[in-house]
């Protein structure tokens, strides 16, 4: 088995697991002090993946706000911010996306070889677009992104690639946070789907850290023994 990147999986959710309503506007599930402590761990990371339908629905920036993280990286010989890698199987993504035109870090879009000439075209510019073979596996993601200097991988969303990495058994580490509310609408994208998750009632989960965050709560979870318990800071690396 090739190298993989630490596979950190971020998520925030309801207390009844959406991770969104089901209406077009977006639900923010956090807090300003939780998306701080989001900004801080994206500095500490290489990378970050979002799978297709948030970069459509939510058309984030994925870039590391803090202006003093962004010195600590490049003082630390980083860029200012970490890579952005996505994955799609139709290809429908809009270089005009904040995805694309945000940061001059180079951006990877992951898809499979029935879609590489599409997207390629409709890409072309924005984002570096790679042959993930027949059917795109988050396992030879991994060691593609290992490969190309990737030591540290955030994953934030949405449920479908969460379910990816939990049920393939490709996450470290889980970060979640619940907020204090109900979405009560089953049309709504929950944190994950189906699936043989290798956390069950015989095989629990290891939680490392519960933190109040202002009203939110969040729960840190060893899903590995690669499991790291601190990290961070920009001098370690
Ligand atoms: N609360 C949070 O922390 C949080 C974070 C992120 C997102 N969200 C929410 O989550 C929702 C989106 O979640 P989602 O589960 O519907 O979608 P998603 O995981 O963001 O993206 C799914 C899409 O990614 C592509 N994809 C995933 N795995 C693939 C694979 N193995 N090969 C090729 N393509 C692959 C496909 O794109 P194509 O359709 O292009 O083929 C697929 O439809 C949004 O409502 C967003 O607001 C919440």
């Amino acid at each position: 088995m090739r190298d993989r990147p630490y596979v950190l999986l971020s998520v925030s959710m309801s207390l009844d697991g959406y991770l969104d309503s089901a209406s077009d506007e977006r639900l923010l599930l956090s807090n300003d002090a939780d998306f701080d402590r989001v900004d801080e761990v994206r500095s500490g990371c290489d990378a970050i993946l979002v799978g297709a339908t948030t970069v459509r629905n939510d058309n984030p920036a994925l870039m590391v706000r803090s202006p003093r993280r962004r010195r600590l990286r490049r003082a630390a010989g980083l860029p200012a911010t970490p890579l952005k890698v996505t994955l799609t199987a139709g290809g429908d993504l809009d270089p005009c996306a904040r995805f694309f035109t945000r940061g001059d870090r180079e951006k990877i879009v992951y898809c499979p070889t029935s879609t590489v000439a599409t997207a390629g075209a409709r890409l072309d510019n924005v984002a570096t677009v790679v042959d993930g073979g027949p059917r795109v596996r988050l396992g030879e993601v991994s060691e593609d992104l290992y490969d190309r200097g990737v030591r540290r991988l955030m994953v934030e969303g949405g449920g479908t690639v969460h379910t990816q990495f939990l049920t393939e058994g490709l996450a470290d580490e889980l970060q979640l946070v619940v907020a204090p509310f109900f979405v009560g609408d089953s049309r709504a994208r929950r944190f994950v789907g189906d699936g043989r998750f290798p956390w069950c009632a015989d095989h629990r989960a290891k939680l490392v850290e519960t933190r109040p965050i202002g009203d939110v709560v969040l729960l840190r979870y060893a899903l590995s023994d690669r499991f790291e318990e601190s990290r961070p800071a920009m001098e370690a690396r």
